[in-house]
């Protein structure tokens, strides 16, 4: 089923830049009467004891290993004892997703800001240095571990959405502490913005020329630009950027999601490609990603809350671990039930996030038990069980077989997923009344 095309309603379009390092909106409009509902407030309760450790673990452990305080930025490898290796490469998605979970991070948390901003403005300075091309208006995609060389020139359009986001946030976070900064790194996302814009678009079919999927439009590409554009529109409230995002929704809503999952890979002109698998991970993503992201800019898409909570439903039941908790990876489209059952670490990340939205649209308890079942499931198997080392596996067997792989950071490996996953599970769990904010 293909839903119609969005029409979009502009509730509020004169409001500037509201100042979130990213979209965490979630409405207050889940009020809980803990003597009416005693069971659910108590599974609220059990959840955020443990998703506040969870956070403060992830942060002690990238504040920690993450920084190479000699050669800058942040390691492009990390092993199993926290070992940055000094050689590694570093990667343009990777340094700036560390760039936006730290910007999140110095907003959404009082403690420790000194050095988080110290560290936030050594890597953010480091980025640019290191990767900014100023002929192409562009990020270049790997450099050495000095930054001294740039590895690899090439043009990559998903990773230069991150580097929207990573960028747009710290504008944000930064703008009263590091005002000058701030200024420039405004500058530089509108100018990566405008690249996008200006080179990579697909004229004939609209969307965009996907680096990552070559002939093809992938999703993933499509929902980390939508992600990216989000941010900029916050940080800036340009007319361009709005226009820009509202194609976005438009292409998920006609488009990508299709009933009740997401197809990964279309082709040019929009026709589905020949998908064998459907990923629980980006469907539970988008299902958080595309509610939060609309209102956080005051936007409604007709059709949209329908479609998303259709994915939300059938992932967080098909997609989920019924029996030891945790998310599985994907399922075949033929055939439902054939399903890839390990567990990565940003699906089980982004599942926390899709499946507490579930809980806000529906109020069904069952989606607490879930998220529980989530939540027990990440700190007895997915997170690594060493002090002070507590990051998460790349990925378990279905019953927490351990990995074979066990780097905890790489290429395509930063802190955002998970650092992200806990730092709005807790904050919109805060919002619900029914437990203390983590912090001030
Ligand atoms: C942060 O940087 C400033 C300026 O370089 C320095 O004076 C301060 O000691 C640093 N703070 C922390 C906590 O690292
Ligand atoms: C959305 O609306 C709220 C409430 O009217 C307002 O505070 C906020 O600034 C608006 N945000 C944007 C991005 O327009």
């Amino acid at each position: 089923m293909t839903l119609s095309a969005a029409a979009v309603v502009l509730l509020v379009s004169s409001a500037r830049a509201a100042a979130q390092p990213s979209p965490s909106s979630t409405d207050a409009s889940l009020e809980l009467d803990c003597d009416e509902q005693a069971d659910v407030c108590d599974l609220i309760r059990q959840i955020y004891d443990k998703t506040v450790v969870l956070e403060n673990e992830l942060l002690d452990f990238w504040l920690r290993y993450g920084p190479d305080e000699e050669k800058g930025g942040f390691y492009g490898e990390i092993d199993e004892n926290g070992v940055g290796n000094e050689e590694s490469p570093k990667f343009l998605q990777q340094q700036t997703r560390h760039l936006w979970s730290l910007s999140a991070t110095y907003t959404m948390r009082a403690e420790r800001r000194e050095e988080v901003a110290n560290v936030t403005l050594q890597l953010m300075q480091f980025i640019y240095d290191s990767f900014w091309d100023d002929d192409a208006n562009f990020f270049s995609y790997k450099v050495s571990a000095d930054g001294e060389r740039v590895l690899d020139a090439s043009e990559k359009v998903y990773s230069n959405a991150f580097a929207i986001y990573g960028f747009s946030a710290f504008a944000m976070a930064f703008a009263n502490r590091f005002p000058d900064h701030a200024k420039d790194a405004r500058k530089r996302s509108m100018q990566v913005y405008r690249t996008l814009r200006s080179r990579f678009v697909d004229e004939a079919n609209g969307g965009y020329i996907d680096t990552l999927s070559p002939g093809y439009k992938g999703h993933n590409t499509l929902l980390h630009l939508l992600e990216a554009f989000t941010s900029l529109y916050l940080l800036t409230g340009d007319e361009d950027v709005l226009d820009s995002l509202d194609e976005l929704f438009a292409i998920h809503l006609d488009h990508v999601i299709v009933g009740d999952y997401c197809l990964d890979l279309m082709n040019m002109d929009w026709t589905p490609a020949d998908n064998r698998d459907a990923s629980y991970g980006h469907g539970i993503e988008t299902v958080w990603l595309l509610l939060d992201s609309a209102r956080a800019v005051n936007r409604t898409y007709s059709g949209l809350v329908e479609a998303l909570t259709q994915v939300g439903e059938h992932h967080s039941r098909e997609g989920y671990d019924a029996e030891r908790g945790g998310f599985y990876t994907s399922f075949q489209i033929a055939s439902p039930t054939q399903k890839d059952t390990s567990k990565v670490w940003w699906v089980q990340a982004e599942a926390l996030l899709g499946i507490w939205a579930m809980y806000e649209e529906t109020g069904d308890i069952e989606y607490l038990r879930r998220l529980l079942g989530m939540v027990e499931w990440i700190e007895t198997y997915q997170r690594v069980d060493k002090p002070g080392l507590h990051e998460w596996w790349v990925a378990t067997g279905e019953t927490g077989s351990p990995p074979g792989f066990k780097t905890l950071s790489f290429e395509w490996k930063s802190s955002y997923h998970t650092v992200r996953a806990l730092l709005f599970l807790n904050a919109w769990i805060s919002k619900s009344g029914v437990v203390g904010p983590t912090t001030t």
